[in-house]
């Protein structure tokens, strides 16, 4: 059959190089067949393909070749089922698609398929038998990828999750602020009058009970201040420190969170510049990385708290020009963090103690700190071999 001579009224404008949208470079087709095969090839958004009967790639088009990544000298004669993963084959899914195509007229299905070198990619594929005279003479295959696809509906559902905890957590925040604020301030008088009578009590066993009534008292003060925080997002009150200073002075809050069997000392390097920071958060976050270090040694050990002078980039902006920072790091030889859990320990809520050890905000108060100062809070645990947390804060330009 051939088409190329032009009717009589003049030529189809669908038919000539015009209509096809470059007037020039495409040379008038020869025939039905002809034009139908270049237009396949030309597809690369989809792989189209001829199957024989049992299943063995008879041609080839653009497509294949970029979603599957074989040319047509390497694919043409084999079969199909080298595109598909090891599980799939080894229950029959490849023989399976031309059977139901074959009796059902059609078959389509969505799944995960190979390219040459092993990726895998998921694809929406449709296979089509092809009759000749009541005869099967193949199948047409097409074959999508649709990997970016999965991907956005991935995102989208991730996104979804996000918002949803989002409003979760400020559901959580409005419930917790009022009734934060009237246990901080109860608390913060409990205390002073632990203290008032520990001044004045000389028995041992009356102070050793008083000691335990105050650690329990701060550290309600302090998880209801992590409350505050979290319900208003609380805008930092920063001024000019000597983080040395300030670890100094917070020991004794320190020392009496710790049990019997834990150690607890502080070093610093000579001359640290001072910082602007917020004096109180930086006291709950030592409380906080003390706290856990100490929840991590239940038969004790030893918790070292550090200072020292950092040049560099922070790592959530590996870009920027090196700054200066103090690091204060607070190491322990605990039972350290598993790998599974590192990911998630600076998230609120998330806690591995039991019902009213942990409230889960201790880590993300250190990081959320950490970045609302200008600076970052690193982790370094494997299981069995201690945690050191690094809370760095940033020097000021113009450091006293
Ligand atoms: N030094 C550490 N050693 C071992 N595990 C730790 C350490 N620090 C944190 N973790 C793990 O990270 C989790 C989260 O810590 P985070 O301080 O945020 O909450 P929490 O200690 O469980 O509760 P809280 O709000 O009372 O601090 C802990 O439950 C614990 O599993
Ligand atoms: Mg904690």
């Amino acid at each position: 059959m051939s088409d190329t001579s032009p009717p009589a009224a003049g030529p189809d404008p669908a038919r000539t190089p015009r209509a096809l949208g470059d007037a020039a470079a495409i040379p008038l087709l020869d025939d039905d067949t002809q034009q139908l095969k270049r237009l396949i090839d030309g597809v690369v958004d989809f792989a189209i393909y001829m199957l024989d009967t049992e299943g063995h790639v008879r041609s080839w088009n653009t497509g294949g070749e970029r979603i599957k990544g074989y040319t047509r000298e390497e694919v043409i004669g084999t079969h199909f089922s080298r595109f598909y993963t090891p599980e799939d084959i080894a229950s029959d899914a490849p023989a399976r698609g031309l059977r139901i195509a074959r009796e059902e007229g059609r078959f389509t299905a969505e799944g995960w398929r190979v390219r040459k070198g092993g990726a895998v990619f998921h694809a929406s594929v449709v296979i089509d038998p092809i009759w000749q005279d009541d005869v099967l003479v193949g199948y047409a295959k097409v074959t999508r990828d649709i990997t970016d696809r999965l991907e956005d509906q991935e995102r989208l559902e991730q996104s979804r999750d996000a918002l949803l905890q989002a409003h979760k957590l400020e559901a959580v925040g409005k419930l917790t602020l009022g009734l934060a604020h009237d246990f901080n301030n109860l608390l913060n008088i409990i205390i002073n009058s632990l203290e008032l009578v520990d001044h004045y009590t000389m028995q041992p066993k009356a102070k050793k009970h008083l000691q335990g009534a105050m650690r329990a008292a701060e550290r309600g003060a302090l998880l209801t201040r992590q409350l505050l925080t979290f319900g208003t997002g609380r805008v930092l009150v920063s001024e000019r420190h000597s983080v040395a200073t300030v670890i100094h002075e917070a020991m004794d809050t320190l020392r009496r969170a710790c049990h019997d069997g834990v150690t607890l000392y502080a070093r610093f390097d000579d001359d640290l510049p001072g910082i602007d920071v917020d004096r109180e958060q930086l006291e709950a976050a030592l409380l906080n990385l003390v706290s856990n270090s100490r929840d991590a040694m239940p038969a004790g050990g030893h918790i070292a708290i550090t200072a020292t002078l950092r040049e560099c980039a922070p790592p959530h902006a590996a870009d920027a020009a090196a700054s200066r920072f103090i690091c204060i790091e607070v190491s322990d030889n605990g039972d350290g963090i598993p790998a599974d859990d590192q990911a998630r320990v600076f998230e609120p809520f998330f806690t591995t103690k039991e019902v009213g050890k942990g409230s889960g905000l201790g880590l993300s108060q250190v990081f959320g700190f950490a970045r609302q100062s200008g600076g970052f809070a690193e982790l370094k645990s494997a299981s069995g071999e201690g945690t050191t947390v690094s809370l760095c804060l940033p020097v000021p330009r113009d450091p006293e």
